[in-house]
């Protein structure tokens, strides 16, 4: 692109999040997804949320542990993020030198969005005997406010790698972390803030289709409400879902989680049913619609033309880096 073109491109990039270009309709995107991944020596990095398609064209499909774990260790030049932007953006505290682009910008997180930096520091100004644990799912704003990161794959070895007696802030997730504070005995602080997708799901339509499915097992995120935690025979981080169904002898599942993970569930097991959790309403709400905002056609487009990509101020990055280090390290340790 030359650089008139990159200004406009860039423009637009702030007003829609992407490129609004129709790629020629005769491309085989699949197949120009690969060459482009061989000719920038790029990764293609994409959580169990995205659309079966993007899933179908990654190098690495994971939960956001997994994610993070392969974005610090990654050799490629450019880090291709099918994801929303908390993660694409952790890709690039940990990958400063690398070109770190994702489909859409806008692909935001409405967890992540409960939680301002401004505010959250008022919060955590208050509590000054307290050490603050965040889920990763926050901005960078609220990592470099934060002494370590967890995912839901590895919250409970985090906070227990503080002692019992230490006064911790968890943010930004209540339901996880009053989750955590149930299996650990603790009596964190919790910031009062929720995932869009996770507190849809209907108790009550859950419980009758358990009526219905007698014999299936009802499968949960912790980012769900405690009382739909209650009901679940597993709970479990997408990764820890997935592998769940592999071990497990049941037929049938009630996946109380985004739509998105069925794909590889039933990939890994064909003989296998998934049933998705019902929402509340009778809205298609268990899809995030941050995480399907991303499309082929944009994730082709964010690899020809390498926008948008994340960029941030050294400083924040700086303090962001520190905490999510400390995370990747007691996992290493935890052999997670
Ligand atoms: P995990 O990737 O840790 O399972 O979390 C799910 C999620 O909501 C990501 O946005
Ligand atoms: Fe955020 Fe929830 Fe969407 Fe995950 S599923 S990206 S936590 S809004």
């Amino acid at each position: 692109m030359n650089s008139e073109t990159l200004t406009a491109a860039k423009n637009e990039i702030e007003r829609n999040g992407f490129l609004d270009i129709e790629p020629d309709p005769t491309l085989d995107l699949f197949a120009e997804i690969e060459r482009l991944k061989k000719e920038k020596n790029a990764i293609l990095l994409a959580h169990y949320y995205q659309e079966p398609d993007i899933q179908d064209v990654a190098d690495y499909i994971g939960d956001s542990l997994g994610l993070a774990q392969q974005a610090e260790k990654t050799n490629a030049d450019m880090i291709v993020f099918a994801g929303v932007h908390f993660m694409a953006e952790t890709a690039k505290i940990l990958n400063p030198t690398k070109k770190v682009v994702i489909p859409d910008l806008k692909a935001g997180c409405s967890l992540s969005d409960s939680c301002p930096p401004p505010l959250f520091k008022k919060f955590k100004d208050q509590h000054p005997d307290h050490v603050v644990v965040s889920y990763i799912n926050c901005s960078a704003g609220i990592k470099a406010l934060s002494d370590v990161i967890c995912t839901s794959s590895n919250a409970k070895v985090i906070v227990e790698s503080f002692p019992k007696d230490q006064k911790i802030i968890f943010a930004p997730d209540k339901n996880l972390g009053a989750y955590i504070n149930k299996v650990t005995g603790r009596n964190m602080l919790l910031w009062n803030g929720a995932c869009m997708v996770h507190e849809i799901f209907s108790l009550e339509k859950i419980t009758k289709l358990k009526v219905r499915h007698p014999n299936a097992k009802v499968i949960a995120h912790p980012e769900c409400e405690d009382p739909v935690l209650r009901i679940a025979d597993f709970i479990g981080s997408t990764t820890g879902l997935l592998k769940y169904t592999q071990k497990d002898d049941a037929k049938e599942f009630i996946v109380v989680t985004e739509t998105g993970i069925i794909h590889q569930m039933q990939k890994a097991n064909p003989t296998k049913t998934f049933i998705p959790a019902p929402p509340e309403n009778n809205c298609a709400c268990n899809d995030c619609p941050h995480m399907k905002r991303n499309t082929l056609e944009k994730l082709y487009l964010c690899m020809e033309y390498e926008v948008p990509d994340i960029t941030m101020e050294e400083e924040l990055r700086l303090a962001a880096k520190k905490p999510i280090e400390r995370m990747l390290e007691i996992s290493k340790k935890a052999g997670l």
